[in-house]
């Protein structure tokens, strides 16, 4: 990660470009390889940041030739490049790129593998470096990594690196999370494993461990001593799609909490790291889940709400309901939206309680952390219509806009006091212009220069099951029976409020 960051002056300290390496992409024909991972290699490429000796195979069952598939990446870089496509750079790409079609489980597929990945050795010098990518269901990462491991492909020596790649879903419960590590880790080594969260791929949620750590006036008040409580929102306005058969399985508690929304409760309330080597970071995020408090089934009903988006509108437009979307049941109990109130039970958050929440179907896409502080302890203008201070708010934007915003209050203009509440704001773009980037940049360039800071880490994974699990037991002991209780368009159903409500607070109003 540190290879991108930026200095202070003006100059950028250049990147150093990355191994000598092949990247072998499985499941090369889906869509997360032309949506995201073949514009993120280029993206690379465009910053000198690839090593000229590189080389991508992707493998995958649909009978294609090389020819094929590139005259197909060429087609889709066109729709999901996120920026313009310089025709050397591509020519350069496509030149590297070799496609192998196979079955992921039958043993030949590997050895057709092993010899694309000796020819892109001699042809391109990629040395035996090779970064295996599992972009597929998750139901073929044990077999992949086995047959790797039989093919010879994933053992390391002291002049080359073998490492994978493991996309999300990481199990979908604490036992199949254990399995996977354990299945994993019999073939290879965990420095080898690089779990990834796109979350931590993109710019602001690495800026937040640089707000937090490189600052010194921010740590002081980040505790339960200012901060009255901290909420943490993803919401996006796209319905489930074309992934109905998937979510129907997962939901929103298993799709985005222990992944994605546990990231940011993680950087939010770890410790300062005694470094930013990975083990380092990762050891003071994982500290942060083993201190979330799992919940006891009673206090599931209290400190969690499920929903499920019915028919509605979303700007003028009117969308289906979640039964009615394709691939799911027409009377389906899974849940597209999830609140949460949990603790994090160490000296510098017991009691400060942090809200989370994330669905489908929100009147609008936007994902942010706001810790809100404690008002001011005592009003001084007597003799003045003020009544009650607004308490500051920090937020960190996270998308669709990038920034941070600090809102305090201020007097009024005028011979009476009055306050207001005015707001300073740093917006990313102003500063550093617009960056086109998919999000995974970062990620494969990290890997391929083994920083392993922005993956997760096993234990980090299970540790965040073990959080989530007992509200799923309890979730599936006691389906929902109001389901759809939303509308497409509304911030969730009305418990999310009134698990708010109850304390004395309410969700921020995101404009
Ligand atoms: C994925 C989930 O991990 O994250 C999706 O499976 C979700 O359901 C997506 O839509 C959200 O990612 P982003 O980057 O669009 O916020």
């Amino acid at each position: 990660m540190e290879a991108l960051l930026t200095d202070n002056g003006d100059s950028e300290q250049r990147a150093r470009r990355a191994d000598a390496c092949a990247v072998v992409i499985f499941g090369g024909a889906g869509d997360l390889t032309k949506r995201k991972l073949v514009p993120a290699l280029l993206n690379l490429a465009q910053g000198q940041l690839l090593s000229p000796s590189f080389a991508a195979v992707a493998v995958s069952r649909e009978p294609l030739t090389t020819d094929e598939y590139r005259r197909r990446m060429a087609e889709d870089i066109r729709k999901h490049a996120t920026g313009a496509v310089h025709p050397d750079a591509w020519r350069w790409f496509e030149e590297r790129l070799s496609y192998v079609a196979g079955d992921f489980k039958d043993p030949q597929t590997y050895l057709r593998l092993k010899a694309a990945l000796e020819k892109g050795d001699r042809e391109h010098g990629t040395r035996g470096n090779y970064l295996f990518y599992l972009a597929t269901p998750p139901s073929f990462f044990t077999e992949i990594a086995r047959e790797l491991g039989a093919a010879g492909l994933v053992q390391e020596t002291e002049d080359r690196w073998r490492r994978i790649i493991i996309e999300k879903p990481f199990g979908r419960d604490l036992e199949s999370a254990r399995a996977l590590n354990r299945d994993l880790t019999s073939v290879v080594d965990e420095s080898q494993v690089f779990r990834i969260d796109h979350y931590l791929g993109k710019e602001t949620v690495q800026n937040l461990l640089v707000f937090r750590f490189a600052n010194g006036i921010f740590e002081p008040v980040w505790n339960r001593r200012y901060v009255d409580h901290v909420e943490i929102t993803v919401a996006e306005c796209l319905g489930v799609e074309q992934r109905g058969s998937y979510y129907e399985e997962a939901g929103a508690l298993r799709d985005m909490v222990p992944n994605h929304l546990f990231q940011l409760l993680a950087l939010t309330a770890m410790e300062p790291p005694i470094s930013f080597e990975a083990d380092a970071v990762r050891d003071e995020k994982v500290k942060v889940l083993h201190a979330t408090r799992p919940l006891a089934p009673e206090d599931i009903l209290t400190h969690t709400v499920r929903g499920q988006y019915g028919e509605g509108t979303i700007g003028n437009e009117a969308v289906p309901a979640y039964r009615a979307e394709p691939l799911v049941s027409p009377s389906s109990t899974t849940e597209t939206f999830v609140a949460l109130k949990l603790f994090v039970d160490n000296w510098r958050w017991a009691d400060v309680p942090f809200y989370l929440r994330t669905g489908k179907r929100l009147p609008k896409r936007c994902s942010e952390i706001a810790v809100q502080f404690k008002r001011a302890p005592l009003i001084l203008f007597r003799n003045t219509p003020v009544e009650r201070l607004q308490p500051n708010l920090l937020v960190v934007h996270i998308q669709p806009d990038e920034g941070i915003s600090l809102s305090f209050e201020a007097k009024v203009p005028g011979p009476v006091v009055r306050t207001g509440s005015v707001k300073m704001h740093f917006d990313y773009s102003d500063y550093f212009g617009a960056t086109p980037s998919t999000g995974y940049e970062t990620l494969l360039y990290d890997c391929m220069i083994n920083d392993a800071t922005l993956f997760q880490r096993g234990d980090m994974v299970e540790a965040g099951w073990c959080v989530v699990t007992s509200m799923l037991d309890v979730w599936k002991a006691l389906p929902p029976r109001n389901f759809p209780n939303y509308p497409a368009g509304a911030w969730g159903p009305k418990e999310a409020n009134e698990l708010m409500r109850k304390d004395g607070r309410a969700w921020r109003q995101i404009e």
